[in-house]
């Protein structure tokens, strides 16, 4: 048999107008193949919860909404390998999946799609699932970036500052390249700060290929490329779907020097390698069976179990339960757009509750009816949220509302049967007018094919609801740290910076109805002993964790970073790590999560890049309000570099020992005494909140001039150089 072609090789042996060609697509799904090369076309299909492609033979996954919540990296990644397997089996070799943009908006129509307000959690999980995918197929992390609306997305505007971009948005992509080296990376359809993010060469090239190393290719969002031959210049490698108008224009900008054929050729490779990559893969059957089993498992530890009050849950074995809501006989499993996978039929929660207890089911909308048939049964369940209509790619909800008719049918159980449980399931926040009726509510988000054998296996008390949100759960839209710049227009403004969910409201404490990272269990557990040691810049916190209760049950362990370099204002809580422990009652067991270098960069606005942080506090905490033990750590020697505009105040923090030095020319430059009684401890002046106040605020430059000269400017230069000593 020949011997294969390097990828070079093949590159050397194509013409321009051949090269040209293969950086847009064949059709909708397929790149260009050049069997002469034995080269395939790469086969795509969409998405994050199921293979989309017509005829595949698949599951409809768990939604990323309900993956995130189960805080298990090891539940994602099998996730991932099952996607991938089905991928594989379907002869997709590109699925389009994870999407992982952050949820900046509970608007956005897409949010069921993607993960958490936190780029952390993010790209741990999202790194896992792609990860995982990637053992039998390829995937592709988007929409790269900042693609956090479906209003107008097409020609949106994502204004953002450079930090929040660093620690918001582009976070939870560099954390998934990292850890997965996915096939691809999808740019997405908007802008970002007034260019194109599929022809900015600033995402495309200098962060993703320069600064984070990704060596596979970037493929445009479905229609989404303004100028091609700019594009291919910018680092965009493959547009999609087929266009063979851009072609020609990349032959002819070649032809016209407008674009240089290395940069064809860089694209054309990347398209190359990535074609072998998929030849290579074996293909194999999926055993969807297996598959739904998996799905089962690790579907109880995504529902996050809002409210229980009195136990409720799980019901009592032999209980008469009344089941109302359309949503237990036509069960909603996925959102709207291209991740929606056509399904045969979907297991109804009904049949799976009927194989546990004596049920009475009623999903009509008769009030009187509900009263009557709740009251005689021992407990109720009632299904409610948003339908999928409500929750779609290619347009936002209008607002937090939770439909009113659900609403009211959920009173009337609870009126007529105090022992009622709400089955949450939808993809998103919406208001919960209710939720002081019901004693318990169990947010399922959409869970796919298991969702009805999920719930029945929770609500009868064969599984534990394990989830934790991965979202806070806000009252109203006014709450939201997006509201105040919401807009209808085509720019939209990020003036919150990286103040997104939670890292603004633990920050100012802002009420929530549930806040990020919380959870409730079949059980309960203990935290103590605490221990939070950094040698260098590796950091580890260790807690031991106990299960107090009767049941076996899961805990998730999360540690929250809060910066204090005293130079920037920073968000009180910030997830920078966390581990999931599931302990038999009465057993306890040492949980150690290592915090990982990256974890403890944030972007530095005078350095403009992302530094490690030299000061911090870090807390163990069971969501993100819930604080159990904190501790402050000092990293490397931050060695204060100061410049003519560094406040008095800075120097005196970083260089105590300069104190006594200053003070004669404080006191002169304030009192206009150089002998005035004034005592300078921990950069105060004793007793003296003016002097504090106007000493600690001085940039070093205005010494000079606000004594006439008598700090000279070489002094000034002594403390700016601490290498040259200070001429006293
Ligand atoms: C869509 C989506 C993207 C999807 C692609 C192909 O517009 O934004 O997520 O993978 O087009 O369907």
């Amino acid at each position: 048999m020949a011997k294969e072609k390097s990828p070079k090789e093949i590159l050397s042996s194509m013409t321009l107008e051949e090269k040209a060609a293969m950086l847009t697509g064949a059709d909708v799904w397929h790149t260009v193949e050049h069997s002469e090369h034995g080269l395939p076309a790469i086969t795509m299909s969409d998405g994050p919860n199921g293979v989309r492609k017509e005829g595949a033979e698949t599951l409809c996954f768990p939604s990323a909404c309900a993956l995130a919540c189960s805080f298990d990296a090891e539940a994602v990644h099998r996730a991932g390998r099952l996607l991938g397997e089905e991928a594989n089996a379907n002869g997709v070799d590109l699925i389009l999946a994870p999407s992982i943009n952050i949820k900046r908006s509970p608007l956005c129509g897409r949010n069921f799609e993607y993960y958490s307000e936190d780029p952390y959690l993010t790209g741990e999980l999202a790194g896992e699932f792609a990860r995982g995918i990637e053992e039998n197929a390829g995937s592709c992390l988007k929409h790269f970036a900042a693609n956090n609306r479906e209003k107008l997305r097409m020609v949106s505007d994502s204004v953002v500052s450079m930090r929040a971009l660093n620690d918001i948005y582009l976070e939870g992509f560099r954390r998934a390249v990292s850890k997965a080296s996915p096939m691809a990376v999808m740019s997405s359809y908007n802008k970002i700060n007034g260019c194109y993010a599929g022809q900015n060469k600033w995402l495309l090239t200098d962060v993703l290929r320069g600064e984070w190393g990704y060596d596979g290719f970037v493929v445009s969002d479905w229609g989404a490329v303004d100028e091609a031959a700019v594009s291919v210049e910018a680092g965009l490698d493959l547009e999609m779907p087929s266009n063979k108008s851009d072609t020609q224009k990349i032959i002819s900008a070649v032809k016209s020097g407008a674009l240089s054929e290395a940069a064809v050729d860089r694209a054309a490779l990347r398209i190359i390698k990535a074609a072998q990559k998929a030849k290579a893969r074996v293909r194999r059957k999926a055993d969807l069976n297996a598959h739904a089993a998996a799905l089962s498992d690790i579907a109880a530890g995504c529902c996050v179990l809002l409210k229980n009050d009195g136990g409720l849950l799980p019901f009592e074995k032999g209980a008469s339960v009344a089941v109302f809501g359309r949503g237990a006989v036509q069960p909603r499993l996925q959102g709207g757009g291209s991740a929606n996978v056509s399904l045969p039929s979907a297991a109804r929660p009904l049949d799976a509750l009927s194989k546990r207890f004596s049920v009475t089911c009623y999903d009509g909308s008769d009030l009187k009816k509900v009263a009557e048939i709740a009251q005689n049964n021992d407990v109720c369940l009632v299904f409610a949220g948003l339908g999928e209509e409500e929750e779609s790619e290619g347009y936002d909800r209008a607002d937090l509302s939770f439909p009113a008719a659900q609403t009211a049918l959920i009173e009337a159980a609870c009126r007529a049967n105090p022992s009622t449980a709400v089955i949450l399931t939808q993809g998103g926040v919406t208001e919960l007018p209710w939720k002081d009726k019901p004693k318990a509510i169990l947010l399922t988000y959409l869970l796919g094919s298991v969702y009805g054998e999920a719930v029945a296996r929770i609500v009868s008390g064969e599984a534990e609801p394990s989830g934790r949100l991965a979202e806070s759960w806000v009252e109203k839209f006014d709450d939201c740290s997006c509201r105040p710049y919401e807009t209808d227009g085509a720019v939209c403004e990020y003036g919150e910076g990286v103040f997104v969910g939670y890292r603004l409201y633990s920050t100012v404490n802002r009420p929530v109805a549930y806040p990020f990272g919380f959870g409730l269990g079949y059980t309960a557990f203990e935290l103590s002993g605490a221990e939070f040691t950094a040698d260098g810049e590796r950091v580890k916190v260790s807690v031991s964790v106990a299960n107090t209760g009767k049941r076996r049950g899961s805990e998730v362990v999360q540690i929250y970073m809060s910066v204090k370099d005293g130079e920037t204002a920073h968000p009180s809580a910030e997830l920078a790590g966390f581990a999931k422990v599931t302990l038999q009652p009465g057993e306890s067991k040492r949980v150690t999560v290592e915090i990982d270098r990256d974890a403890l960069m944030r972007y530095d606005m005078s350095a403009k890049k992302r530094v490690h942080v030299s000061r911090c506090e870090l807390s163990v905490r069971t969501d993100a309000n819930t604080v159990i033990f904190s501790e402050t750590l000092d990293f490397c020697e931050k060695k204060a570099t100061f410049d003519r505009n560094t406040l008095v105040g800075t120097v005196l923090r970083e260089r105590p020992e300069l104190a006594d030095f200053l003070k004669p020319y404080l006191c002169y430059a304030i009192l206009g005494n150089f002998n005035a009684k004034v005592e300078i401890k921990n950069g105060e002046a004793v007793g003296d909140k003016f002097f504090t106040n106007v000493m600690n605020t001085l940039p070093l430059r205005a010494l000079y001039n606000i004594t006439g000269g008598a700090f000279t400017q070489e002094m000034i230069d002594g403390i700016i150089n601490p290498a040259r000593p200070v001429k006293q």
